[in-house]
C-alpha cells in the first residue's frame, strides 16, 4: 500500500470512530445469579462500542441501594447512569433538573411508536420530556411452584391460590414450608399486593392504590386480603431466610412449595437450569385473576457537564432499548421486553403467559407507579411488623387505611 493510501485509511478509521470513548459508572441492585447473568448482557452490548461499562453493582435489594443512588446524586457524586424502578422514584431527582433530558434520543428512536405498553413511557415523562430509558416489563403478580416438593406431599400442584393454601398441612407433614418468603418489606408488601389483586379484584386494587381511596382499604374486600396474608404468614413461619432469592432457591431445590415473588425469579430458575412446566410451575394472578403489573426498571442518567460523557450516556440509552438488547437481556432476565416488535419465540413457558396476557391488555400499573415513594415504603415498614409479629388482620387493616388515607 502507497503511503498515501495508508494515511487517508488511518484517517478514516480516525473519523468512523470519532466519537470518544467514555466510561460510564452504571449503578443497579442486580447482584443475584439470574441478575447478574442478564445486567451482563447489557454490559457486552455496550462494551462492544467504543465505550467502557463500569459495573457499579450494589449488593442488597432495591431498598438499600436506592438510598445510595439518590445520595450519590444529591450529593454532587453521580454515576452516569443507574437502574430505578419506572415510575415514581426519580420523582424529585428530575424536578431538581438533575437528570438528563432524553427526549432527542427518544425522538429520534421512534420510542413513542414501539414502546408497549404505552404508559411505560408516561412513567418516564415529565412536562412532556422524556428522562428515562423502560428496559423491561416485570410483573408481581406470579406464585412459583416447585413440582418436588408437591410431589413429596402426594398432593397435584396447585392451579390457584385456594389449593395451594389447602395444600399447606400436607407440605408440612411432608418437611417442606409451605410458603417460601424472606423477610424484608418489600418483599412481604410485593406478595401482599399480590394476593389484594388476586382476592380483592382489580377495581379495589385500583380504588386503593390509584385514587388512594380509605373507605375500600379498610372496607371488606380488603378485609378478606389481611385474614389471607394471616394464613401466608402462618405458612411462612419456617421460611428464615432474608434475600428474595434464597426464598427462590428453597423453591429450586424442592424445601419449599412456593413464592410469591415478581417473574424477576425466573432468571434464578434458569440459572439452575430448572425447566418451566417440567420442574417448577408459575400461576399469574395466583391462577384466580390473569392479570399483570406493569412494573419493571428503567435507566436514568444525571446531568454531566462533560458533553462526551452526555453522548455516551444518550448511546447507552438507545442501546438499552434496541431490538437485539431487549432480546438477550430480557430472556436472561425473565421480564418482558418493552416493545412489542421483536422475536421472543425462544422464552420459556412462564414468559408466554405473559406475553399473552400483555397481548391480552391484562395489565394492571404497578405500585412503584401510582404511589410515591414516600408511601410505598410506610406500607414495606408496615408489612415488615405484620409479618414479624402476630398483628392481627384487622389491626394490620386499621393501619393500612390510614396510611392509604393520607398517602399522594
Ligand atoms: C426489582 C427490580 C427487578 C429485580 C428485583 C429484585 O425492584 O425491578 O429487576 O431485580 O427488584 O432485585
Amino acid at each position: 500500500m502507497k503511503l498515501t493510501t495508508k494515511l487517508m485509511a488511518a484517517t478514516a478509521m480516525v473519523s468512523a470512530t470519532a466519537v470518544s470513548a467514555a466510561e460510564l459508572e452504571v449503578t443497579h441492585w442486580w447482584t443475584s445469579g439470574g441478575e447478574a447473568a442478564a445486567v451482563a448482557k447489557f454490559a457486552e452490548a455496550f462494551n462492544a462500542t467504543e465505550h467502557t461499562w463500569v459495573d457499579g453493582a450494589i449488593a442488597g435489594s432495591g431498598g438499600t441501594a436506592r438510598p445510595i443512588i439518590i445520595s450519590r446524586i444529591l450529593g454532587g457524586d453521580p454515576m452516569a447512569a443507574t437502574q430505578l424502578n419506572h415510575g415514581r422514584q426519580a420523582e424529585e431527582l428530575i424536578e431538581a433538573g438533575l437528570m438528563l433530558d432524553l427526549t432527542d434520543v427518544a425522538e429520534a428512536g421512534g420510542w413513542k411508536d414501539i414502546v408497549n405498553p404505552s404508559g411505560l413511557l408516561d412513567s418516564c415523562t415529565l412536562d412532556g420530556k422524556i428522562y428515562c430509558v423502560p428496559v423491561n416489563i416485570h410483573s408481581w403478580q406470579w406464585l412459583w411452584l416447585s413440582h418436588d416438593a408437591f410431589e413429596a406431599a402426594g398432593v397435584p400442584v396447585p392451579t390457584n391460590w385456594d389449593e395451594f393454601a389447602a395444600a399447606s398441612d400436607a407440605l408440612e407433614a411432608a418437611g417442606k414450608i409451605p410458603l417460601a418468603m424472606g423477610q424484608q418489606g418489600w418483599q412481604q408488601s410485593g406478595a401482599f399486593g399480590v394476593m389484594a389483586v388476586a382476592i380483592a379484584g382489580q377495581d379495589a386494587w385500583l380504588a386503593v392504590n390509584a385514587d388512594k381511596n380509605a373507605e375500600v382499604a379498610g372496607g371488606p374486600e380488603y378485609a378478606k386480603v389481611f385474614e389471607a396474608a394471616v394464613s401466608a404468614r402462618e405458612m411462612a413461619a419456617n421460611s428464615n431466610v432474608q434475600d428474595w432469592n434464597q426464598a427462590t432457591n428453597l423453591v429450586i431445590t424442592g424445601q419449599a412449595g412456593g413464592q410469591i415473588m415478581g417473574d424477576w425469579a425466573q432468571g434464578e430458575f434458569s440459572v439452575a437450569e430448572s425447566v418451566a412446566g417440567e420442574d417448577y410451575s408459575c400461576l399469574p394472578g395466583l391462577g384466580v385473576n390473569e392479570v399483570l403489573d406493569t412494573g419493571g426498571d428503567a435507566f436514568y442518567f444525571p446531568v454531566n457537564d462533560d458533553p462526551e460523557i452526555t453522548a455516551a450516556q444518550k448511546e447507552l440509552a438507545a442501546l438499552l432499548i434496541s431490538p437485539e438488547v431487549q432480546v438477550s437481556f430480557n430472556l436472561a432476565k425473565g421480564s418482558l421486553p418493552v416493545r412489542g416488535d421483536i422475536d421472543l419465540s425462544a422464552a420459556n413457558d412462564c414468559m408466554q403467559k405473559g406475553l399473552e396476557i400483555l397481548a391480552s391488555g391484562g395489565i394492571l400499573p404497578s405500585g412503584t407507579q401510582t404511589l410515591s415513594a414516600d408511601t410505598s415504603t410506610q406500607i414495606e415498614d408496615l408489612m415488615a411488623q405484620f409479618w414479624s409479629s402476630d398483628m392481627s388482620a384487622a389491626d394490620a387493616q386499621a393501619k393500612y387505611a390510614e396510611i392509604i388515607g393520607n398517602a399522594d
